[in-house]
Parts: C-alpha cells; structure tokens; sequence
C-alpha cells in the first residue's frame, strides 16, 4: 500500500516536473504539435514504469532486508509462477502495440501532403546552405517562410550527407548527396519568429558553424520579401513583369503567342485598336490596360470590351501590374 502510493506520487512529480521545466523548444509547426503529444504520452508511461521500478526496488531492499538471526536461513525455493510470466509478458507487449499503433498515425500526420503547398529546394554543401523558390526564380540563404502554409522542402546535397534541423519544427530530414537522391520534408509553420536551421549530421570542420536564419512571417510581408528578391534579381521591368503574369495566374487566361484563350492574347495587344460598344474605336495605350486589369467593371461600363474578373488585380501591387504592362508592351 505504501509502495502504490510512492509509485503513484512519484510519477506524478516527474510529469510535473516536466510540464514545469518544458525543457522543448517552443512549438512553431502543425508537425510539432503533433510529435509533442506523442512525446508527452510517452513521456509519462516512461516516469510511471520508472517509478515503478525504483520505488519498488527501495521498497524491497528495505522490507526483505535479511534481519538479526536470520543470516543462516536460506531463502524461500521459487520454482516459477506461470500466471506473473503471462501478466509481465501480455502487459508490455499490449503497451508496445499500443504505442505502435499511435505512432504510426502520428508519423502520417507529420507527413500529410498539402495540395497547396510552396516547393522549396533546400541545397546542402559544406558548409552553408541555399534556398531556391523555384516558383519565383529566387534564390536566398535565408528560408522565409509565410505562416500558415505548408512548404514542401526538397533537400539535396552537393557534397557529404547533411541533415536539416529546425528544433521548433521538430522534423529532422538528411540531405543525401547524388543527382537523383532528392528527399522530402513537409513543414507548415504556425507561430511567427526568427529560427534557425543547424546542420545534425557530422558533416566536416565547420558542422557546428553550418547554422542559417529561417524567418517566418505573415503572408504580406513574405509577399513583401519575395517582390525585393525579384526586384533585387532582376532589374528589368520586361522580365520582372514576366514572372508576376506567371506567378498570378494571367497566362491561364491570356496567351503570348497570338493563340486564343479565355482571354485576348497579349500578343500586340498593345497599341492595337479596340472596338467599343458604340462601334467606335480607340487605341489600346498604357492607361486603358491599366484601367482594364485595375478595374475592369467600370471598364465595361463605358463601353469597353471587358471580362476580367473583379478584383482580380488585388493581389498585385501597383509596381507588379506596371511590369506586367511593360512585359505585354514588349510582345509585339
Ligand atoms: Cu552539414 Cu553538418
């Protein structure tokens, strides 16, 4: 009895002490998240069998202790107890497939693939690492990442073998050298802040120099960033424009080779005429095709050719849509 009641006060006191000190850093991914509750699980199934055992260890060394006058008696002969060797087998195994069991679902939820999500590819070498957003033609040694999205690394290495590591996100992925050695980490981030990815895998002199910022931020200031990397990569308006018309979706509707789409093609579109609802026409300068993609309702209000979507233009900036129009003025 007494010994149930220490099992039972220790084990409470180590989870606690755990739950206080919270030695994990803080949780910055939905994979964290995940991984944690499975940690805490384990963690007090660890403290109640620890507790366990050392309490009962004590309790035995102390109330089977050999007494005065007891030092020549040999002790009791146990020839064995079928019904304690089926419980200390049955228990265990049903804990382990248990904890298989959950285990197995959690990995899963780490590794749910998000239809939405914004490729990355995570290039490893001694002793740095470079990210590449393939979707926007930029490159950078720091990862930014927006918030509440998922991102989908894929990491290669171009020398030794090398591990991606962010604590806060808690999954840990190697980067395997080889041309066709790409492997995949899915991370969707949820708490704004500056971390860091640290090299965990034995790489060479300067491992534990192989640190670099990741940053995760709200979608408008990674949106902010993205356009600074654009505009510092390149400074041709033609070719930023370009990029943004791939970027935001145009070319699903607007063809560039004369081809008809949804949309009319921007080929020559510039400079041509346009035929308004009256049969009169006028010519198609920079301010009608800003006024077209600005706000195309009024556009058709007075008489213009229109089918733009409303609102489509929001999610460009002012500087985006003006070199979108310089890359139509540039396809004659
Ligand atoms: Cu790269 Cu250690």
């Amino acid at each position: 009895f007494i010994a149930g009641g220490l099992v039972i006060v220790a084990t409470a006191l180590a989870y606690f002490a755990l739950l206080g000190i919270n030695p994990l850093p803080a949780q910055a991914s939905t994979q964290a998240q995940a991984i944690d509750r499975l940690f805490n699980a384990h963690f007090f199934m660890i403290a109640l069998l620890f507790s366990l055992i050392t309490v009962f260890i004590g309790y035995s060394l102390f109330a089977f202790r050999s007494k005065p006058g007891m030092e020549d008696q040999p002790g009791a002969n146990m020839k064995g107890n079928n019904t304690l060797e089926i419980i200390w087998t049955l228990i265990p195994l049903a804990t382990v497939l248990v904890f298989s069991f959950f285990g197995a679902r959690n990995l899963a939820e780490t590794r749910m693939v998000d239809s939405q999500a914004m490729e990355v590819k995570v290039i490893a070498r001694q002793w740095d690492w470079v990210f590449e957003y393939p979707a926007y033609g930029i490159k950078s040694n720091e990862l930014y990442l927006p918030v509440n999205r998922q991102v989908l690394l894929k990491l290669t290495s171009l020398d030794v073998i090398h591990s991606f590591w962010v604590p806060e996100f808690r999954v840990k992925q190697d980067a395997l050298p080889g041309e066709n050695l790409v492997k995949e980490l899915r991370i969707t981030p949820i708490k704004e802040g500056r971390y860091t990815v640290m090299c965990a895998e034995l790489c060479g002199g300067a491992h534990a120099n192989m640190n670099r910022p990741v940053v995760v931020v709200s979608k408008q200031e990674f949106d902010a960033w993205v356009s600074s990397k654009v505009n510092a990569a390149t400074a041709d308006p033609v070719e930023r424009g370009k990029r943004w018309a791939e970027l935001s979706g145009c070319l699903s509707c607007h063809s560039v080779d004369g081809s008809k789409l949804v949309g009319p093609t921007w080929k020559g579109a510039y400079g041509h005429e346009v035929e308004l609802a009256d049969g009169s026409k006028v010519l198609a300068d920079e301010t009608y095709l800003y006024a077209s993609i600005v706000d195309p309702a009024s556009q058709l209000v007075k008489g213009y050719p229109n089918s733009m979507p409303a609102n489509y233009a929001d999610q460009l900036s002012d500087e985006q849509i003006r070199d979108i129009i310089e890359y139509i003025k540039s396809l004659k």
